[in-house]
């Protein structure tokens, strides 16, 4: 059985869990040529009652559903956000829309961050590419309840300087007293005007001074990005049960129910999408 099996949809039993909600798209921002922001608001205004990690079901009629993170934390009310990457049928349909366009949005689903554990702890999230938007969720927390957490320190790798997303919100970051924020790039094409660091992610780690019993970190980024990054955590002291990540698989029902983003005996929607390395670094095909 899935851990939770919808358990975290926030739905009464009136509602459906595969009836999608009809929300408004309040504004859309471009971060990149790829990617987009969504602002988005359900009807009357109420709240989607998210934590920080989950993702909706979103659909366009005649186009699909698809899973996608939600972008924004629950701090920040009367709206929630999804960042975009153009990626197929349903998200270069969504890049299309505008404000006043509707979305139909299922959720929200998945086991999100452990807030909880997290509370009283040093966090160090680390995302890469388009990764930074799910982490965005518990960037935002963490900056509303600054009292609820130890030292925090945001580490972000993009492919290059355009592909950077969230640009305006990373200078805050960097100006927080409450963070400590680096970001990273892989190239520097000719011609770029960036001043910035220039690498994979993982050169970010080494420098870093870390209280490694007082420390949870969490990842979240594309596959390629995961094992470098927990080699370079390891060495730093962290375990695996300090280790959060959150994983991608193909969905449909995104409740538990229709099998297709099974990773051994594990459901990626009800289970993860975020999990504890120490649940899946034994399991085939997880990382
Ligand atoms: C938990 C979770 C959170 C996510 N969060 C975000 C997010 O915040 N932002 C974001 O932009 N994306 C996110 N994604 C990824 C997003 O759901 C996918 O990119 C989705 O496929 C886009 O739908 P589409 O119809 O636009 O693309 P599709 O038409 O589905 O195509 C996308 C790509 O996937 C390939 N593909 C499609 N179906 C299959 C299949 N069954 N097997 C193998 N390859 C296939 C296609 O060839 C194409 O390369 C998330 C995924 C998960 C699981
Ligand atoms: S998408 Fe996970 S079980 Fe259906």
């Amino acid at each position: 059985m899935p851990r939770n099996p919808s358990s975290n949809s926030g739905h009464t039993r009136a509602d459906s869990l595969y009836i999608p909600a009809t929300c408004r798209i309040e504004a859309v921002s471009e971060l990149t040529p790829q990617e987009k922001l969504f602002r988005v608001s359900l009807p009357d205004g109420r709240p989607l009652g998210h934590r920080p990690g989950q993702f909706v079901q979103v659909s366009l009629l005649g186009w699909g559903e698809a899973p996608i993170s939600v972008a924004s934390s629950p701090t920040r009310e009367g709206y929630f956000e999804l960042g975009v990457r153009q990626a197929g049928t349903l998200t270069s349909a969504m890049h299309r829309l505008e404000p006043g366009d509707t979305l139909g949005i299922r959720g929200p689903f998945g086991n999100p961050f452990d807030l909880e554990r997290m509370s009283g702890r040093d966090l160090l999230l680390i995302s890469g590419g388009c990764g930074l938007a799910p982490l965005r969720s518990l960037i935002q927390y963490c900056e509303d309840r600054p009292e609820q957490f130890g030292r925090v320190c945001i580490l972000y790798g993009a492919k290059s300087p355009a592909d950077i997303l969230f640009k305006e919100e990373i200078r805050t970051w960097e100006a927080s007293a409450s963070f400590a924020c680096a970001t990273t790039v892989d190239n520097l094409p000719g011609g770029a005007c960036y001043e910035g660091q220039v690498g994979q992610v993982t050169r970010l780690i080494p420098p870093l001074e870390i209280d490694a019993p007082r420390t949870l970190a969490a990842i979240v980024g594309p596959p390629v990005m995961y094992r470098p990054v927990i080699d370079e955590l390891k060495q730093k002291g962290l375990t695996e049960a300090q280790i959060a990540i959150s994983l991608e698989r193909h969905m449909r029902c995104g409740v538990g129910k229709c099998g297709h983003c099974t990773i051994e005996h594990l459901y990626c929607c009800s289970d993860g999408p975020v999990f504890w390395l120490s649940e899946v670094s034994g399991l085939r095909g997880a990382l």
